[in-house]
């Protein structure tokens, strides 16, 4: 498909109209952002017709990859069949009923955890905003309105409105509004590499992170703490896989203080960790899971929260109406997408591909960067994967972060047809789930080119050690 486009003409009105997310406003409109035009498969191209590797799924959610008919077929027979109608007022519509019970039926059980009940939403945010909503009526309605704090993980990412950006820890949106809204807090997050001490084991420091939960529990009083909320694997906060102990220990300490445990999974659900819903992986047994992106592949809008049995019953059963909802939960078409991908991905099996085989494969690849000189720590979890460029790959040393060294290496993705990105030291990847190994060779070669000509760059300009 050729599309022909006025690359500056697009532009000119981008920077006079559109005030992007996450954007130095003047900045952009300075340099003029990169007009993507059109997709496919795991390819997307910009209006100079420039191909480029996606190995972000866009943001973290094409998981089924470009250009899938089916989806754009669903939309359209479900847009001229009912394109709307709300769900609010003692009505509902087939596809939001049928991907209800879909979801329902693919959410495994853990022990006396299970999950009938869906809440949707538009987005990632919104549904923590819903989780906020529920767990505290939940608690309201059990006669223990004084347990109101959710606790969170510095540096864990939810979303963006005001209860999301509250329950993610990053300082930089903190700052900006007044943020966390009250009774929100948080405890450092379990990264190893950064916070394991010298000669700690890795499953050592996975039971000592999990212990920070207790001790701020004990801090605040465990009857005024009503939940938890953590990603089993933290995504924007730059791929951060927690040890194997951690989630377990977890579980331990809400169960033993009777805390509610939100595992938001935004991105890890829908195959991304080589299952349906990333919790069965880290033996973790959630009350509320927090989904988005993968649902839909991305492909319309489209969010929700899982509400496990123990919440869902109290709420039904004791608590009326819940004052709470979306104009677009529910909604018809992205429902109908939902089912539509949700299919390819069963017919496809990619939780099952990506558990046994391209998951598997990508770790391998990922193993030899660790032979690289600017490589502090290469590593997987099924199909996403973060690695940290260092100054001194002996002491682990980091680079100054007015350096920019992961902007330096994200550029020369860019200019190399890869798309990968940076957080501060860290670069990572969450590629689409249909990759061949043919394509994971393809981007792990434009990878270790790109951090071969980041590590010129840094050893030119005198910052290694
Ligand atoms: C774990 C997690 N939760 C929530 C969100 C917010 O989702 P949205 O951008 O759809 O509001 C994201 C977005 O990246 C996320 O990664």
């Amino acid at each position: 498909m050729t599309t022909i486009i006025d690359t500056a003409a697009i532009q000119a009105l981008d920077s006079a109209h559109f005030l992007h997310p996450f954007t130095d406003f003047k900045d952009m409109s300075a340099r003029g952002a990169r007009i993507m035009t059109h997709a496919e498969g795991i390819y997307v191209w910009d209006s100079e017709g420039k191909k480029v590797l996606d190995a972000m799924s866009g943001l973290w959610c094409v998981n089924v990859g470009y250009a899938r008919k089916e989806l754009a077929e669903a939309a359209y027979q479900q847009m001229m069949t009912l394109p709307y109608y709300n769900s609010f007022f003692q009505t509902a519509n087939v596809p939001a009923v049928q991907l209800a019970a879909k979801l329902a039926s693919l959410a495994p059980n853990v022990g006396d955890r299970s999950f009938e009940h869906v809440f949707y939403s538009s987005s990632g945010s919104e549904s923590n905003d819903t989780n906020v909503r529920m767990v505290r009526r939940y608690w309201d309605l059990l006669g223990q309105p004084q347990r109101k704090v959710i606790i969170g993980r510095i540096n864990g990412y939810h979303g963006s409105t005001m209860a999301a950006a509250s329950l993610g820890g990053m300082s930089g949106m903190h700052a900006q509004g007044d943020l966390p809204i009250p009774n929100i807090t948080h405890i450092e997050q379990p990264y190893f590499f950064e916070n394991g001490l010298p000669g700690e084991s890795v499953e050592a420091f996975g039971l000592r992170a999990a212990g920070w939960l207790e001790e701020k529990i004990l801090q605040i009083g465990a009857d005024k703490v009503a939940a938890f909320i953590g990603e089993p694997v933290q995504g924007a906060g730059g791929v951060i896989i927690p040890p194997a102990t951690y989630w377990p220990e977890i579980q331990r300490i809400v169960d033993k203080y009777g805390i509610l445990l939100i595992s938001d999974e935004v991105i890890c659900a829908f195959g991304r960790l080589g299952h349906w819903f990333a919790y069965e992986k880290f033996g973790m047994k959630p009350d509320l899971v927090t989904f988005a992106k993968g649902v839909t592949s991305g492909y319309i809008p489209l969010g929700g929260v899982m509400v496990g049995n123990r919440v869902a019953k109290v709420l039904i059963e004791q608590g009326g109406e819940f004052n709470h909802g979306y104009t677009y939960s529910g909604h018809p078409v992205a429902c109908a997408v939902a089912l539509a991908n949700l299919e390819v991905m069963e017919r496809e099996q990619l939780p099952q591909r990506v558990h046994d085989d391209i998951g598997p494969y990508l770790a391998r690849c990922f193993a030899a960067l660790n032979e690289h000189p600017l490589v502090g720590e290469a590593q997987t979890c099924g199909f996403v994967a973060g690695l940290v460029l260092v100054k001194d790959k002996r002491t682990k040393e980091r680079f100054a972060e007015e350096l920019g060294v992961g902007m330096v290496c994200r550029g020369h993705c860019f200019g190399n047809g890869l798309i990968m990105r940076a957080v501060g030291d860290r670069m990572i990847i969450a590629p689409p789930l249909v990759m061949t190994h043919a394509q994971i060779d393809e981007m792990m070669a434009l990878i270790t080119k790109c951090l071969d000509l980041t590590y010129h760059d840094a050893q030119k300009n005198g910052w290694m050690a």
